[in-house]
């Protein structure tokens, strides 16, 4: 275990929607557990051996418990189901100290988008601005009452007024109107955003659109499995070549490079898939890749010559793998 990973005991779980569990951590010796900020994830490791992202939800001035939100998603790459199907109230669970790439920044008021279960580390936001007394707004996007966790808490006081939800049934043009609510840009205001492609994709247009500067606008996605990871550019498509046999693929937008590796069966070994372990790490031989980890402290760190598949992408239209 790393000096930075703790033991916690799953004090208790709840139901917060449909496919949606709340997990309390706390200390094993019932003691303060280290400060987080709003935004901030832990990585969770699960019996099965998987580590996962989960951002915290629960207000960062608690200091004796973390709450996390897990949606399970049986279509995902495991570790959802292991949260859900293995852990109990009681078991002891391992995980990392509080890590935040999706910090909360000064503004004069705020706009935070949540997608899904996306509302985690937006709703740690909406917490402290709140307390605060913070100009801001919540917009909370899912397909039904059903399927939105913390759906009583978000209806009723300190937070009804503020935040808006928004059920789609599954179509998102029955959603959000996110240019209309966009276009009504204040001076001084930043946007967070943390939900599904979909929905991403829709907030950058409409913040391009009405000229959001880039500065102001804070993005994190999850994927399957609940894998979060800060994301502030956009994807491009690019090739790689495998340098063992020439074989040259196509890495589409939104697609991973292990997982077109994978596709065209090659194996490369991988734990987090996020980025995180440094498990995925692969030669570049030709090209620039674009680094997303967050294993290496920097993109200088990492070079030119080394990437973690599982989350950089490449700078050049083309990448050449030492693989
Ligand atoms: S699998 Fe962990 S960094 Fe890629």
């Amino acid at each position: 275990m790393s000096t930075k990973s703790l033991r916690v005991r799953v004090a208790r779980i709840e139901r917060t929607a449909t496919g949606i569990h709340s997990y309390e951590l706390v200390a094993k010796d019932g003691g303060s557990l280290p400060p987080f900020e709003p935004g901030a994830h832990l990585d969770v490791h699960t019996p099965r051996g998987h580590v996962r992202q989960y951002s915290l939800c629960n207000d960062a001035q608690e200091t004796h418990r973390y709450v996390i939100a897990v949606q399970l998603e049986p279509q995902g790459r495991g570790g959802s189901i292991a949260l859900h199907d293995t852990v109990h109230e009681g078991d002891t669970l391992l995980v990392s100290a509080p890590r935040n790439t999706f910090p909360l920044l000064h503004a004069r008021s705020y706009v935070l988008v949540a997608g899904g279960i996306g509302i985690t580390p937006l709703l740690a936001m909406a917490r402290v601005l709140q307390r605060t007394g913070a100009a801001y707004e919540l917009h909370y996007c899912t397909r039904s009452a059903e399927r939105t966790a913390f759906l009583e808490e978000l209806s009723a006081p300190p937070f009804a007024g503020r935040v808006h939800i928004h059920h789609d049934g599954g179509d998102p043009a029955k959603g959000l109107d996110v240019s209309a609510l966009l276009a009504r840009r204040q001076p001084g205001a930043r946007l967070y955003c943390c939900g599904p492609g979909g929905l991403m994709q829709a907030v950058r247009a409409a913040m391009r659109q009405h000229g959001w500067p880039a500065e102001k606008t804070h993005f994190e996605s999850f994927t399957a499995g609940g894998v979060n990871t800060a994301l502030g550019v956009e994807d491009f498509e690019f090739e790689i070549t495998i340098r063992s046999t020439g074989a040259v693929l196509n890495v589409p937008k939104g697609q991973t490079v292990l997982s077109v590796l994978r596709l065209n069966g090659l194996q490369v070994p991988s734990d987090c898939e996020a980025g995180n372990c440094g498990t995925c790490l692969t030669r570049v031989c030709d090209g620039e890749p674009e680094h997303r980890d967050s294993f290496f402290r920097s993109p200088e760190q990492a070079g030119t010559d080394r990437m973690l598949v599982c989350v950089s992408r490449a700078r050049s239209r083309r990448l050449v793998l030492d693989l």
